[in-house]
Protein backbone atom coordinates (compact mmCIF):
# COMPACT_ATOMS: atom_id res chain seq x y z
CA UNK A 1 0.00 0.00 0.00
CA UNK A 2 1.70 2.84 -0.89
CA UNK A 3 1.33 6.37 1.19
CA UNK A 4 2.76 9.92 1.21
CA UNK A 5 1.94 13.25 3.20
CA UNK A 6 2.54 16.50 1.75
CA UNK A 7 2.97 19.48 4.09
CA UNK A 8 3.57 22.65 2.33
CA UNK A 9 2.94 24.65 -0.77
CA UNK A 10 1.61 25.38 -3.53
CA UNK A 11 -0.88 23.70 -2.27
CA UNK A 12 -3.64 22.13 -4.62
CA UNK A 13 -7.52 23.98 -4.65
CA UNK A 14 -10.44 22.72 -6.27
CA UNK A 15 -11.81 25.83 -7.53
CA UNK A 16 -14.56 24.71 -9.65
CA UNK A 17 -16.83 21.48 -10.37
CA UNK A 18 -19.14 20.55 -13.16
CA UNK A 19 -21.43 17.36 -13.95
CA UNK A 20 -23.21 15.43 -16.61
CA UNK A 21 -26.53 13.48 -16.18
CA UNK A 22 -27.72 11.70 -19.23
CA UNK A 23 -31.92 12.97 -19.12
CA UNK A 24 -32.62 9.60 -19.54
CA UNK A 25 -34.08 7.96 -16.24
CA UNK A 26 -34.09 4.58 -15.81
CA UNK A 27 -36.03 3.58 -12.36
CA UNK A 28 -35.94 0.54 -10.43
CA UNK A 29 -39.48 -0.26 -11.45
CA UNK A 30 -37.97 -0.38 -15.49
CA UNK A 31 -35.47 -2.79 -14.67
CA UNK A 32 -38.13 -5.10 -12.92
CA UNK A 33 -39.92 -5.53 -16.22
CA UNK A 34 -36.24 -6.88 -17.86
CA UNK A 35 -35.00 -9.39 -14.58
CA UNK A 36 -36.79 -11.23 -11.68
CA UNK A 37 -35.69 -8.04 -9.07
CA UNK A 38 -38.18 -5.77 -7.48
CA UNK A 39 -37.91 -2.14 -6.09
CA UNK A 40 -38.38 -3.18 -2.91
CA UNK A 41 -35.14 -6.05 -2.98
CA UNK A 42 -32.94 -3.45 -5.12
CA UNK A 43 -33.72 -0.29 -2.74
CA UNK A 44 -33.16 -2.46 0.81
CA UNK A 45 -30.09 -3.95 -0.87
CA UNK A 46 -28.56 -1.11 -2.42
CA UNK A 47 -29.74 1.73 -2.02
CA UNK A 48 -30.45 2.83 -5.16
CA UNK A 49 -34.04 3.29 -6.30
CA UNK A 50 -33.22 5.23 -9.63
CA UNK A 51 -29.88 5.92 -12.31
CA UNK A 52 -29.58 7.39 -15.95
CA UNK A 53 -28.72 5.84 -18.98
CA UNK A 54 -26.85 7.45 -22.01
CA UNK A 55 -29.00 7.86 -24.95
CA UNK A 56 -28.11 7.30 -28.43
CA UNK A 57 -25.25 10.37 -29.14
CA UNK A 58 -24.15 10.31 -25.80
CA UNK A 59 -20.64 9.50 -24.70
CA UNK A 60 -17.64 9.01 -22.06
CA UNK A 61 -16.58 11.77 -24.20
CA UNK A 62 -19.80 13.90 -24.93
CA UNK A 63 -20.67 13.99 -21.08
CA UNK A 64 -16.79 14.36 -19.78
CA UNK A 65 -17.04 17.75 -22.07
CA UNK A 66 -20.15 18.73 -20.62
CA UNK A 67 -19.02 18.43 -16.69
CA UNK A 68 -15.53 19.91 -17.91
CA UNK A 69 -17.24 23.08 -19.44
CA UNK A 70 -19.77 23.64 -16.18
CA UNK A 71 -16.44 23.25 -14.25
CA UNK A 72 -14.39 25.10 -16.19
CA UNK A 73 -17.13 27.99 -15.98
CA UNK A 74 -17.44 27.64 -12.35
CA UNK A 75 -13.63 28.35 -11.64
CA UNK A 76 -13.56 31.39 -14.08
CA UNK A 77 -10.59 29.45 -16.06
CA UNK A 78 -9.33 30.16 -19.67
CA UNK A 79 -9.39 26.96 -21.79
CA UNK A 80 -5.93 28.56 -22.90
CA UNK A 81 -4.95 28.02 -19.06
CA UNK A 82 -5.39 24.75 -18.54
CA UNK A 83 -1.98 22.30 -18.13
CA UNK A 84 -3.45 19.23 -18.32
CA UNK A 85 -6.46 17.10 -19.00
CA UNK A 86 -7.01 13.76 -17.07
CA UNK A 87 -9.89 11.50 -17.64
CA UNK A 88 -10.64 8.68 -15.17
CA UNK A 89 -12.85 6.08 -16.72
CA UNK A 90 -13.13 2.58 -18.05
CA UNK A 91 -15.09 2.79 -20.62
CA UNK A 92 -13.60 5.36 -23.05
CA UNK A 93 -14.95 6.14 -26.43
CA UNK A 94 -12.52 4.13 -28.20
CA UNK A 95 -11.22 0.34 -26.71
CA UNK A 96 -7.64 1.55 -27.73
CA UNK A 97 -6.97 5.22 -28.62
CA UNK A 98 -7.02 7.52 -29.30
CA UNK A 99 -7.52 8.52 -25.59
CA UNK A 100 -11.42 9.70 -24.16
CA UNK A 101 -8.57 12.96 -22.64
CA UNK A 102 -7.89 13.73 -26.28
CA UNK A 103 -11.13 14.22 -27.17
CA UNK A 104 -12.24 15.95 -24.47
CA UNK A 105 -8.86 18.66 -24.70
CA UNK A 106 -9.96 18.97 -28.35
CA UNK A 107 -13.93 19.58 -28.17
CA UNK A 108 -12.80 22.05 -25.09
CA UNK A 109 -10.15 23.80 -26.68
CA UNK A 110 -7.83 23.22 -23.80
CA UNK A 111 -5.06 23.98 -26.71
CA UNK A 112 -2.07 23.74 -24.10
CA UNK A 113 -2.98 20.73 -22.19
CA UNK A 114 -1.34 17.67 -22.10
CA UNK A 115 -4.26 14.67 -21.87
CA UNK A 116 -4.20 10.97 -20.74
CA UNK A 117 -6.87 8.58 -19.21
CA UNK A 118 -6.36 6.95 -16.07
CA UNK A 119 -8.03 3.08 -15.66
CA UNK A 120 -8.84 2.40 -11.99
CA UNK A 121 -11.89 1.73 -12.60
CA UNK A 122 -14.24 3.19 -9.17
CA UNK A 123 -11.77 4.46 -8.10
CA UNK A 124 -10.44 6.58 -10.46
CA UNK A 125 -11.12 9.76 -9.76
CA UNK A 126 -9.38 9.85 -6.47
CA UNK A 127 -6.47 8.37 -8.35
CA UNK A 128 -6.67 11.32 -10.67
CA UNK A 129 -6.66 13.77 -7.62
CA UNK A 130 -3.92 12.32 -5.99
CA UNK A 131 -2.23 12.76 -9.57
CA UNK A 132 -3.26 16.09 -10.23
CA UNK A 133 -1.93 17.41 -6.64
CA UNK A 134 1.28 15.89 -7.62
CA UNK A 135 1.65 18.32 -10.86
CA UNK A 136 0.42 21.01 -8.68
CA UNK A 137 2.71 20.40 -5.95
CA UNK A 138 5.46 20.19 -7.29
CA UNK A 139 5.32 23.50 -8.85
CA UNK A 140 4.99 21.80 -12.83
CA UNK A 141 1.48 22.49 -13.37
CA UNK A 142 -1.14 25.27 -12.14
CA UNK A 143 -4.20 24.35 -13.54
CA UNK A 144 -5.66 20.95 -14.01
CA UNK A 145 -9.06 19.55 -15.42
CA UNK A 146 -9.83 16.37 -13.72
CA UNK A 147 -13.07 14.27 -15.15
CA UNK A 148 -14.47 11.25 -13.66
CA UNK A 149 -16.64 9.90 -16.56
CA UNK A 150 -18.31 6.21 -17.48
CA UNK A 151 -21.19 4.69 -19.56
CA UNK A 152 -21.48 1.33 -17.83
CA UNK A 153 -25.09 1.01 -18.88
CA UNK A 154 -23.55 -0.59 -22.29
CA UNK A 155 -21.42 -2.92 -20.73
CA UNK A 156 -24.58 -4.37 -18.58
CA UNK A 157 -26.01 -8.01 -19.16
CA UNK A 158 -29.32 -7.20 -18.77
CA UNK A 159 -30.09 -10.76 -17.97
CA UNK A 160 -27.85 -10.94 -15.33
CA UNK A 161 -30.12 -9.31 -12.45
CA UNK A 162 -27.38 -9.22 -9.61
CA UNK A 163 -24.75 -6.49 -11.91
CA UNK A 164 -27.30 -5.04 -14.53
CA UNK A 165 -29.38 -3.34 -11.40
CA UNK A 166 -26.70 -1.78 -9.65
CA UNK A 167 -25.10 0.52 -12.48
CA UNK A 168 -25.58 4.08 -13.69
CA UNK A 169 -23.89 7.02 -16.75
CA UNK A 170 -22.43 10.27 -16.08
CA UNK A 171 -20.10 12.50 -15.59
CA UNK A 172 -18.19 15.09 -13.29
CA UNK A 173 -15.33 16.74 -13.46
CA UNK A 174 -13.06 19.50 -11.44
CA UNK A 175 -11.01 21.83 -11.59
CA UNK A 176 -7.56 21.06 -9.19
CA UNK A 177 -5.62 25.01 -9.33
CA UNK A 178 -2.38 25.95 -7.19
CA UNK A 179 -2.99 28.29 -4.53
CA UNK A 180 -1.05 29.83 -1.82
CA UNK A 181 -4.33 29.58 0.57
CA UNK A 182 -2.64 26.21 3.15
CA UNK A 183 -5.32 23.27 2.45
CA UNK A 184 -5.92 20.91 -0.28
CA UNK A 185 -4.24 17.58 -0.04
CA UNK A 186 -3.07 16.24 3.40
CA UNK A 187 -2.29 12.93 2.92
CA UNK A 188 -3.14 9.94 0.83
CA UNK A 189 -3.04 6.31 0.03
CA UNK A 190 -3.17 4.38 -2.94
CA UNK A 191 -3.73 0.53 -3.12
CA UNK A 192 -3.75 -1.96 -5.13
CA UNK A 193 -4.48 -6.12 -5.58
CA UNK A 194 -4.77 -7.58 -8.09
CA UNK A 195 -5.11 -10.99 -6.93
CA UNK A 196 -8.84 -10.15 -6.82
CA UNK A 197 -8.97 -9.29 -10.22
CA UNK A 198 -11.35 -11.77 -10.92
CA UNK A 199 -13.86 -10.34 -8.54
CA UNK A 200 -14.74 -7.42 -10.86
CA UNK A 201 -14.24 -8.23 -14.52
CA UNK A 202 -14.51 -7.68 -18.24
CA UNK A 203 -13.38 -10.65 -19.88
CA UNK A 204 -13.99 -9.95 -23.27
CA UNK A 205 -12.55 -7.24 -25.33
CA UNK A 206 -9.25 -6.78 -24.15
CA UNK A 207 -5.61 -8.11 -26.07
CA UNK A 208 -6.58 -11.52 -24.00
CA UNK A 209 -9.68 -12.31 -25.20
CA UNK A 210 -10.26 -9.87 -27.93
CA UNK A 211 -13.67 -9.73 -29.62
CA UNK A 212 -13.64 -9.72 -33.26
CA UNK A 213 -16.97 -8.43 -35.47
CA UNK A 214 -19.38 -10.74 -35.39
CA UNK A 215 -17.93 -13.69 -33.51
CA UNK A 216 -18.42 -15.11 -30.25
CA UNK A 217 -14.96 -16.10 -28.15
CA UNK A 218 -16.89 -17.46 -25.62
CA UNK A 219 -15.69 -14.45 -23.28
CA UNK A 220 -18.32 -12.16 -22.23
CA UNK A 221 -18.32 -8.58 -22.93
CA UNK A 222 -20.32 -7.84 -19.81
CA UNK A 223 -19.56 -6.75 -16.56
CA UNK A 224 -19.19 -9.75 -14.29
CA UNK A 225 -19.26 -10.11 -10.54
CA UNK A 226 -18.75 -11.91 -7.37
CA UNK A 227 -20.82 -9.76 -5.29
CA UNK A 228 -19.99 -11.25 -1.80
CA UNK A 229 -15.78 -10.51 -2.32
CA UNK A 230 -16.63 -7.06 -3.58
CA UNK A 231 -18.74 -6.04 -0.70
CA UNK A 232 -16.66 -7.87 1.60
CA UNK A 233 -13.65 -5.87 0.16
CA UNK A 234 -15.51 -2.91 -0.02
CA UNK A 235 -16.20 -2.74 3.76
CA UNK A 236 -13.06 -3.75 4.80
CA UNK A 237 -9.72 -2.58 2.84
CA UNK A 238 -10.60 1.07 2.21
CA UNK A 239 -11.84 1.92 5.78
CA UNK A 240 -8.42 0.94 6.43
CA UNK A 241 -6.99 3.10 4.27
CA UNK A 242 -9.07 6.19 5.25
CA UNK A 243 -7.65 5.42 8.84
CA UNK A 244 -4.06 5.54 7.49
CA UNK A 245 -4.13 8.84 5.29
CA UNK A 246 -6.17 10.17 8.64
CA UNK A 247 -3.25 9.19 10.64
CA UNK A 248 -0.69 10.45 8.15
CA UNK A 249 -2.67 14.12 8.09
CA UNK A 250 -2.21 13.99 11.92
CA UNK A 251 -5.97 13.58 12.56
CA UNK A 252 -8.30 10.48 13.08
CA UNK A 253 -11.81 9.70 11.25
CA UNK A 254 -13.74 10.95 13.85
CA UNK A 255 -12.31 14.20 12.96
CA UNK A 256 -14.08 14.21 9.38
CA UNK A 257 -16.78 16.61 8.73
CA UNK A 258 -17.79 14.56 5.56
CA UNK A 259 -16.48 11.92 4.02
CA UNK A 260 -16.94 10.97 -0.19
CA UNK A 261 -17.12 7.21 -0.58
CA UNK A 262 -17.13 5.71 -3.88
CA UNK A 263 -21.46 5.32 -4.52
CA UNK A 264 -21.62 1.53 -4.89
CA UNK A 265 -24.12 0.85 -2.03
CA UNK A 266 -25.62 2.19 0.87
CA UNK A 267 -25.25 -1.04 3.13
CA UNK A 268 -21.48 -1.01 2.39
CA UNK A 269 -21.11 3.32 3.68
CA UNK A 270 -23.33 2.31 6.54
CA UNK A 271 -20.85 -0.62 7.82
CA UNK A 272 -18.41 1.14 7.27
CA UNK A 273 -19.57 3.68 8.91
CA UNK A 274 -20.29 1.43 11.88
CA UNK A 275 -16.53 -0.16 11.76
CA UNK A 276 -14.88 3.58 12.01
CA UNK A 277 -17.36 4.24 15.11
CA UNK A 278 -18.83 7.39 13.32
CA UNK A 279 -22.19 8.56 12.50
CA UNK A 280 -23.27 7.34 9.00
CA UNK A 281 -24.68 10.76 7.86
CA UNK A 282 -20.67 11.88 7.51
CA UNK A 283 -20.59 9.40 4.57
CA UNK A 284 -22.19 11.40 2.40
CA UNK A 285 -25.34 9.36 -0.13
CA UNK A 286 -27.02 10.03 -3.13
CA UNK A 287 -26.88 6.41 -4.75
CA UNK A 288 -30.21 6.63 -4.17
CA UNK A 289 -30.05 9.04 -7.78
CA UNK A 290 -27.55 7.82 -9.87
CA UNK A 291 -26.46 4.25 -8.73
CA UNK A 292 -23.14 3.23 -8.99
CA UNK A 293 -21.14 6.14 -11.98
CA UNK A 294 -18.03 4.09 -11.17
CA UNK A 295 -15.58 6.90 -11.96
CA UNK A 296 -18.22 9.76 -11.69
CA UNK A 297 -19.44 8.67 -8.30
CA UNK A 298 -17.57 10.75 -5.97
CA UNK A 299 -17.41 14.11 -7.29
CA UNK A 300 -20.71 13.42 -8.54
CA UNK A 301 -21.54 13.14 -4.67
CA UNK A 302 -18.62 16.51 -3.83
CA UNK A 303 -20.92 18.02 -6.33
CA UNK A 304 -24.39 17.91 -5.09
CA UNK A 305 -22.80 18.25 -1.51
CA UNK A 306 -21.46 21.75 -2.16
CA UNK A 307 -25.05 22.50 -3.92
CA UNK A 308 -26.97 21.53 -0.88
CA UNK A 309 -24.65 23.30 1.36
CA UNK A 310 -23.00 20.78 3.10
CA UNK A 311 -19.55 21.82 2.32
CA UNK A 312 -18.48 24.71 4.07
CA UNK A 313 -14.55 26.42 3.79
CA UNK A 314 -12.50 24.48 6.62
CA UNK A 315 -14.11 21.30 6.45
CA UNK A 316 -11.85 18.48 6.44
CA UNK A 317 -12.53 15.86 4.56
CA UNK A 318 -12.16 12.06 3.25
CA UNK A 319 -12.12 10.97 -0.15
CA UNK A 320 -12.46 6.96 -0.46
CA UNK A 321 -12.42 5.26 -3.61
CA UNK A 322 -12.75 1.45 -4.20
CA UNK A 323 -12.92 -0.57 -7.17
CA UNK A 324 -12.32 -2.98 -9.92
CA UNK A 325 -8.29 -3.97 -9.73
CA UNK A 326 -9.07 -4.17 -7.01
CA UNK A 327 -8.09 -0.63 -6.57
CA UNK A 328 -8.41 2.05 -3.99
CA UNK A 329 -7.41 4.91 -3.22
CA UNK A 330 -8.44 7.70 -0.12
CA UNK A 331 -7.20 11.00 0.92
CA UNK A 332 -7.51 13.78 3.64
CA UNK A 333 -8.50 17.44 1.91
CA UNK A 334 -8.97 20.31 4.35
CA UNK A 335 -11.07 22.33 1.70
CA UNK A 336 -11.03 25.94 1.22
CA UNK A 337 -13.78 26.74 -0.50
N1 LIG B 1 -33.27 -8.90 -7.37
C1 LIG B 1 -33.73 -9.92 -6.61
N2 LIG B 1 -32.94 -10.90 -6.14
C2 LIG B 1 -31.64 -10.84 -6.46
C3 LIG B 1 -31.08 -9.81 -7.22
C4 LIG B 1 -31.97 -8.82 -7.70
N3 LIG B 1 -31.55 -7.78 -8.45
N4 LIG B 1 -29.77 -10.02 -7.35
C5 LIG B 1 -29.47 -11.14 -6.69
N5 LIG B 1 -30.61 -11.64 -6.15
C6 LIG B 1 -30.79 -12.86 -5.36
C7 LIG B 1 -29.79 -13.92 -5.73
O1 LIG B 1 -30.19 -14.63 -6.87
C8 LIG B 1 -29.82 -14.78 -4.50
O2 LIG B 1 -30.96 -15.62 -4.54
P1 LIG B 1 -30.85 -17.14 -4.06
O3 LIG B 1 -30.47 -17.06 -2.60
O4 LIG B 1 -32.22 -17.64 -4.32
O5 LIG B 1 -29.79 -17.75 -4.90
C9 LIG B 1 -30.04 -13.77 -3.39
O6 LIG B 1 -30.56 -12.58 -4.00
C10 LIG B 1 -28.77 -13.44 -2.67
O7 LIG B 1 -27.76 -13.17 -3.68
P2 LIG B 1 -26.33 -12.70 -3.33
O8 LIG B 1 -25.59 -12.36 -4.58
O9 LIG B 1 -25.70 -13.69 -2.41
O10 LIG B 1 -26.75 -11.40 -2.54
P3 LIG B 1 -25.91 -10.47 -1.65
O11 LIG B 1 -26.45 -10.49 -0.28
O12 LIG B 1 -24.45 -10.69 -1.84
O13 LIG B 1 -26.30 -9.04 -2.30
C11 LIG B 1 -25.35 -7.42 -3.79
C12 LIG B 1 -26.03 -8.79 -3.65
C13 LIG B 1 -26.36 -6.34 -3.41
C14 LIG B 1 -24.92 -7.21 -5.24
C15 LIG B 1 -24.16 -7.39 -2.83
O14 LIG B 1 -23.37 -8.54 -2.98
C16 LIG B 1 -23.32 -6.19 -3.03
O15 LIG B 1 -23.74 -5.08 -2.87
N6 LIG B 1 -22.03 -6.39 -3.36
C17 LIG B 1 -21.16 -5.31 -3.67
C18 LIG B 1 -21.19 -5.20 -5.15
C19 LIG B 1 -20.94 -3.83 -5.67
O16 LIG B 1 -21.21 -2.81 -5.08
N7 LIG B 1 -20.43 -3.83 -6.88
C20 LIG B 1 -20.23 -2.62 -7.59
C21 LIG B 1 -19.15 -2.82 -8.61
S1 LIG B 1 -17.58 -2.84 -7.93
C22 LIG B 1 -17.45 -1.46 -7.06
O17 LIG B 1 -18.00 -0.45 -7.41
C23 LIG B 1 -16.68 -1.54 -5.84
Amino acid sequence: MAKSRINSGPYARITGLGRYLPPKVVTNHDLAKLVDTSDEWIQSMTGIAQRRFAGEGETTASMAVAAGSEALEHAGVDPLDVDLVIVATSTPDFPLFPATACLVQDSLGLNRAGAYDLSAACSGFVYGLVNACQFIQTGAYRTILLVGSDVLSRSLDFTDRSTCILFGDGASAAVVQASDQPGGMLSFVLGSDGAGAEHVIVHGGGSRFPLKSGEDNGHSPYIEMNGREVYRFSTTVPTAALEQAARDAGCSVQDLDLIFAHQANIRILQTAAHNLGIPEERFYANMDRYGNTSAASVPLALYDALEEGRLQPGALIGFMGFGAGLTWATAIWRWQG
